[in-house]
């Protein structure tokens, strides 16, 4: 047995049971182009250090070309026996190169950098993407807000009516959030653009090898590790990008949960398009929404993939130590899950209708002009606590009586309190209160579209 990378000391192979345990090659040999990125990066490092003469340099970089070919065509595929993809990779570069010029790669390198450095490319990748993907979202959010400019609806605390505001302004409030997301991954990644290469299996390397060269070769703007024990045993990068993942999931919940009650025919607010939606197998009348119902689900499971992460991490001694392979299979599946979730879900939400009537129908329900009054008095000089009083007796007048505030006549309100004169009526009307708000952030059309400006401009340059 040729193939391990660390036989000679052994006198005996590994036991079955421990090559079964051991193997990654089944999870990390989606790392492969990576890892022959850095086999370059290296190659040519250890030729300015004089490790590889010119011609080997090129024969090397050939071979690597060649077994990256073979890599992306599925001619050349790593097996279990091969343990991981590293030293798949040595393998298939031996049987390339031969034994004598493939075999000078690994000087001045562990795996323990490699996998280190080869984690920060790929999940750089899929940050990249996953940050396109969020911005789509956001676009189908804006598209949507944009086509119901004055819509009101029951703005909602605690699920009760609160105050109305604009359709626009609460879908709004959704990309804000995603916004901070794809902020959080464009921040992590100027964290994460640090080389782990150079660190060898965690001091250093006695080759003369320059970090900062193969840094700059894999497009690590931050240089290479400043530490070398850090360099390899630090993965709070991963635990950064699953919190980022599962954040973005969390809040595609928070989407999906409202997209759930709203399709409901008690809410009677949106209906989905056949296209996003599904039905039942006994059922024929049913129309499901399945896709926020995955997304509610699956931000369960990328909550899943960070705390195990932070479980793994926790204690764990400096510097490399093998529990570390656990790093990415979940970070892994958090790709996978939010670049299935997001287009399905950007899809959902581009092609879903609002039933605008139903929407301004229920605004002024459940007495969500009452603030309205109050601070209707407080115009007036009246103290806030006393306002908040009266419109309060307001409401309790008109709740046994089946009435909105807006049917109170002119006797009634004064009956209620002197102070509440006919000119009170000016602002219980839906669309009185919510162009009131006109304050930065707030929910009058004037500032809603200033927000909806302020929006674009940002999401144009990303
Ligand atoms: N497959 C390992 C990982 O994913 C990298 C190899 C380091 N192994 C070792 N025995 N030092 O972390």
């Amino acid at each position: 047995d040729n193939l391990r990378l660390w036989g000679a000391r052994f006198a005996d192979g590994p036991s079955e049971a421990l090559a079964a345990l051991s193997a990654s090659v089944h999870f990390d040999w989606r790392l492969a182009p990576y890892d022959i990125a850095g086999s370059r990066a290296h190659a040519k490092v250890l030729h300015r250090a004089g490790h590889l003469s010119a011609d080997e340099l090129s024969r090397m970089l050939d071979g690597l070309d060649l077994l990256l070919a073979d890599v992306e065509s599925g001619a050349f595929t790593g097996t279990v026996a091969d343990e991981d993809v590293h030293t798949a990779l040595e393998r298939g570069l031996l049987e390339r190169l031969g034994a004598e010029l493939g075999g000078k790669l690994r000087a001045g390198r562990s795996r323990n950098d490699q996998i280190a450095t080869l984690g920060r490319l790929f999940l750089r990748d899929h940050a990249r993407i996953i940050g396109g993907l969020v911005l789509d979202l956001q676009q189908a959010l804006v598209g949507l807000a944009e086509s119901h400019p004055d819509t009101a609806m029951p703005g909602r605390t605690h699920l009760q009516h609160a105050q109305p505001v604009l359709f626009a302004h609460h879908v709004l409030a959704h990309v804000q959030a995603l916004g901070r997301d794809a902020e959080r991954l464009r921040q992590w990644d100027v964290r994460t653009a640090v080389s782990g290469y150079g660190s060898g299996a965690l001091a250093g390397s006695s080759l003369g090898l320059d970090p900062e060269f193969v840094a700059a070769e894999l497009g690590f703007e931050g240089g290479s590790a400043g530490n070398s024990i850090d360099g390899t045993a630090s993965r709070d990068y991963v635990a950064e990008f699953a919190f980022v993942t599962a954040m973005i999931g969390i809040n595609l919940s928070r989407i999906a949960e409202e997209v759930i009650i709203w399709n409901t025919r008690e809410f009677g607010f949106i209906t989905l398009h056949d296209a996003f939606s599904t039905g039942s197998s006994i059922m024929p009348q049913k129309k499901n929404p399945d896709i926020a119902e995955l997304a509610r689900g699956k931000s369960g499971r990328l909550i899943g993939n960070l705390t195990g992460l932070l479980a793994t991490l926790k204690a764990l001694p400096l510097a490399y130590n093998r529990d570390l392979q656990e790093d990415k299979e979940p970070v892994f599946d958090s790709c996978d899950t939010l670049e299935v979730l997001l287009p399905a879900f950007t899809g959902m939400m581009a092609t879903l209708t609002v039933h605008d009537e139903r929407l301004e129908e229920l605004a002024p329900a459940g007495f969500s002009l009452a603030t309205d009054i109050a601070e209707w008095l407080v115009k007036q000089g009246t103290p806030f606590r006393v306002a908040h009083e009266v419109a309060g007796a307001c409401v309790k007048f008109c709740e046994p009586r089946g009435l909105e505030l807006s049917d109170l006549t002119d006797a009634q309100f004064a009956e209620i309190s002197p102070a509440l004169t006919p000119g009170v009526r000016e602002v219980l009307t839906v669309h009185g209160a919510i162009a009131s708000r006109d304050g930065r952030g707030g929910t009058a059309p004037s500032a809603v579209a200033v927000q909806l400006a302020e929006v674009k401009a940002d999401l144009a340059v990303q």
